[in-house]
């Protein structure tokens, strides 16, 4: 990827106003590989819906994937191609929001340098995914500063772009929480009214600051909003939540073929042992598949067929990987046009890295008027 600098370029063309007079919302994606229905239905499913009421960003944070694949870095070019990919295939439209890539607009990096001073250690630790993941991931090494890090550099994502609402799972709350907390200490220590009466020569003028701006703490950095996006509980093939690490998944971009022998072979309502014995579609993972992929009427007809034995759950499973098949065709059909036009993917990314470049430049020039640094 080549960095566009955008000090030497021309500046890209702005998203329409229409657009840009709607409240802000930014999101990143961590890029770990392709995508399953689980990661689909909990974020990419919401943001396609938001592109079309505010002015959004959304970008692959692949300086996060560094945090804790350090040690082996092989994967990470290929997995933002397939990231980006399947934002496209999922419907994000570069002409309705921005898509970029995290290393691609330096000014993450700085914003994360300028931040980290006025950070204490102690706010990182006691994040909880911090501990959480360490224990996870036992088999890497993850006492870095850069993985201690990884709520700041979040923070500096979001805190760039001054989105009103960061659209994210409630995993990620946490890190919304603390980005509000770090722009309210930023607000707080260079924010106009305490600059003014710092800078004050006398007492009188110092009086007349406090006078003058009293209450009134600037905002460089608005505190943003954490936006709860809806995320159904999707079970996997064994009944588990549908996760990459329990080798469960159906991707988005998975095959025809594949979907229905995946399907075929998930896990049921454990009671239902043979053909003739009735089951209980309340208790079964295929059926909470049902739920969102089917029409109300195979719903309904699947669970009347369950409780009185109606139907064999491969019959059950059948009209599921229909759902299934038919909500993903457009994403893959979109995905079919993308891959057959890599240039145009690359061109995506470097306009939308372009303009966040532009609006990150701009907040930084803030920043930097507000900490009188050069
Ligand atoms: N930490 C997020 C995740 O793992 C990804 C992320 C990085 C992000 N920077 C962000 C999400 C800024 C929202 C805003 O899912
Ligand atoms: Fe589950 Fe369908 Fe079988 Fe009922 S018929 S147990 S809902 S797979």
């Amino acid at each position: 990827m080549t960095t566009p600098n955008t000090d030497s370029q021309p500046i890209p063309a702005p998203i329409p106003k229409s657009n840009t007079e709607r409240p802000r919302v930014l999101s990143g994606m961590r890029p770990t590989g392709r995508l399953h229905l689980g990661n689909y239905m909990g974020a990419l499913y919401n943001w396609v819906k938001l592109q079309h009421e505010y002015e959004c960003y959304f970008f692959i944070a692949d300086w996060h994937a560094l945090t804790t694949d350090y040690a082996d870095t092989s994967k990470i070019d290929g997995n933002i191609n397939d990231v980006l990919l399947d934002f496209l295939s999922a419907g994000l439209d570069p002409n309705l929001c921005t898509i970029f890539l995290q290393s691609e607009v330096p000014a993450h990096a700085i914003l994360h340098v300028l931040l980290s001073n006025i950070t204490p250690v102690t706010w990182l630790e006691r994040v909880p995914s911090y501990k959480d993941q360490q224990e996870q991931l036992k088999e890497k090494d993850l006492a870095t500063f850069g993985f201690l890090g990884y709520p700041l550099l979040q923070s500096a994502d979001i805190l760039l772009y001054k989105p009103e609402f960061v659209p994210v799972g409630q995993d990620q709350a946490a890190h919304v929480e603390i980005t509000r907390e770090i722009a309210r200490r930023f607000n707080h220590i260079y924010g106009s009214r305490a600059s003014a009466i710092k800078d004050a020569n006398s007492d009188k003028e110092k009086l007349k600051a406090e006078i003058s701006q009293a209450g009134a703490v600037h905002e460089i950095l608005p505190e943003p909003k954490v936006l709860l996006t809806p995320s159904p509980k999707l079970p996997g093939i064994d009944g588990r939540k549908m996760s990459k690490s329990y080798d469960n998944t159906i991707l988005l971009s998975e095959e025809e073929p594949a979907i229905r022998a995946k399907l075929k072979t998930m896990v049921t309502d454990p009671a239902r042992v043979r053909r003739t014995d009735p089951g209980n579609p309340d208790v079964c993972p295929v059926f909470d598949l049902h739920k969102i992929f089917s029409t109300s009427e195979v719903q309904a007809e699947a669970a009347e067929g369950c409780r009185t034995a109606g139907i064999g759950c491969i019959q059950c499973k059948g009209w599921l990987a229909d759902g299934v098949v038919r909500e993903l065709a457009p994403i893959q059909e979109r995905r079919r046009y993308f891959q057959a036009n890599p240039g145009e993917m690359a061109a995506i990314l470097e306009a939308g890295s372009a303009r966040a470049n532009v609006r990150a430049n701009e907040t930084m020039r803030e920043v930097r008027s507000a900490m009188r640094l050069r």
